[in-house]
């Protein structure tokens, strides 16, 4: 929706003029998947298209909630903020002013009006992109603007972890609220220390394709391969001193491979260690301007998350396959928590129309029904719009 056609429908929902506005951008990882929880690096950028927001601030203590891309509205009192199931979206603004408030900061009653373009369930994380808007907006209108940005990423995944119960790691909403124009971001999950990189795709160009298949982030697969993690490090250090899988180099992993008897928690640990090898290669493929080698490495990315760490599905692997047959694509792999949700493909400037044409029709004759393309820049993180 356009801003001004937002600002009318904030005036039909409250009756009065919004007095600032806020953007927060979704966000893409190139690679580096499932490791922000094992302290690994991750390579993710933020995105063009994200979630706008629409504030006035109020006289009393009242939080009003609404949203052009639901009917679900709520009203409710600042001191009264808890998790419930059927407000849905709305937990997670909630979460985070609760955390805020708890945490002291200083929050005031507000009429917000939310829209956001990430298709959702996509896995292009409209969450967290939803998480840092609020912390970002408390911040600028409440609190001088003075809290640190990193700081207000971490807010933003606590909110996710304690108020709705997902146990995230930290790439997405870091990625939301640091995300540079024509950057990605390479992050240290583990110290948090990042660099931004150039994204120097030459002839090539992302290409972002939505199975379709609604990802509702499959939380208790999502749980479980946390938990497998966690019972393969135990394993480890019962050897190595390590704190987190990815501290492992790919050598040191096959030297103490044979300490799993269990097939499926080694091929969890194996995984996580190699791909945060991979990121690094990644990274200094596309800093060399090596395309062919970058796109090799996405496609040993997806298969390790489908081999090994299984949690592709018949919908990510297919568009990946069918991707990869296409002319013109050199790289391809599942982007995200995984389980449906959304894949990128590295594909030559030129060949994007038959590109799309072709995957569009292969998929769909495999799957029964379409998937979607986006085609976005690399756009800033999470932000106030001044007029
Ligand atoms: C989801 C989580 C992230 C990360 C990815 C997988 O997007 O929110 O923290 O674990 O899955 O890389």
């Amino acid at each position: 929706m356009e801003i001004n056609d937002l600002k009318k429908k904030f005036e039909e929902i409250y009756g009065v003029k919004s007095e600032f506005t806020f953007f927060s951008p979704g966000r893409v990882n190139l690679i580096g998947e499932h490791i922000d929880y094992n302290g690994g690096f991750v390579f993710p950028c933020a995105l063009d298209f994200g979630t706008y927001a629409l504030v006035k601030v109020r006289d009393d203590n009242k939080l009003n909630l609404a949203s052009t891309n639901f009917e679900l509205r709520i009203g409710s009192d600042l001191d009264n903020l808890s998790y419930k199931e059927e407000d849905d979206w709305a937990n997670y603004p909630k979460g985070v002013i609760k955390i805020m408030i708890d945490m002291g900061y200083k929050v005031k009653g507000m009429d917000i009006i939310i829209s956001g373009n990430i298709p959702n369930g996509a896995g292009l994380s409209s969450s967290a992109s939803l998480e840092v808007l609020i912390g970002v907006i408390l911040n600028n209108l409440f609190n001088e603007g003075k809290i640190d940005r990193v700081e207000l990423v971490k807010i933003a995944q606590k909110a996710e972890n304690e108020f709705v119960g997902v146990n995230c790691g930290v790439m997405d909403q870091f990625a939301v609220g640091m995300g540079k124009k024509d950057k990605a971001i390479l992050l240290d999950c583990n110290s948090l220390n990042y660099k931004y990189a150039d994204v120097k795709l030459l002839d090539y160009a992302i290409v972002i394709m939505n199975t379709n298949k609604r990802r509702a982030l499959n939380e208790s697969k999502y749980n479980e391969r946390r938990a497998e993690c966690e019972e393969a490090l135990k394993i480890i250090q019962k050897q190595k001193n390590i704190k987190n899988l990815c501290d492992l180099t790919p050598k040191e992993f096959d030297k103490i491979e044979y300490l799993f008897t269990d097939e499926k928690i080694k091929d969890r640990a194996k995984h996580s260690v190699y791909e945060n090898d991979r990121v690094i290669s990644a990274f200094d493929s596309l800093n060399k301007g090596e395309l062919e080698e970058f796109g090799r490495l996405l496609i040993e990315s997806h298969n390790s998350l489908k081999n090994l760490y299984e949690v592709t599905g018949k919908e990510l692997d297919s568009l990946v396959e069918e991707a990869l047959k296409a002319e013109g694509c050199i790289g391809a792999r599942m982007t995200g928590a995984g389980f449906g949700g959304c894949a990128i493909a590295l594909v030559r400037k030129d060949k994007i129309d038959t590109f799309t044409e072709q995957v569009k029709k292969t998929y769909t004759e495999r799957i029964g029904y379409e998937p979607s393309f986006y085609s976005s820049g690399i756009g800033e993180g999470t932000h106030q719009i001044f007029e």
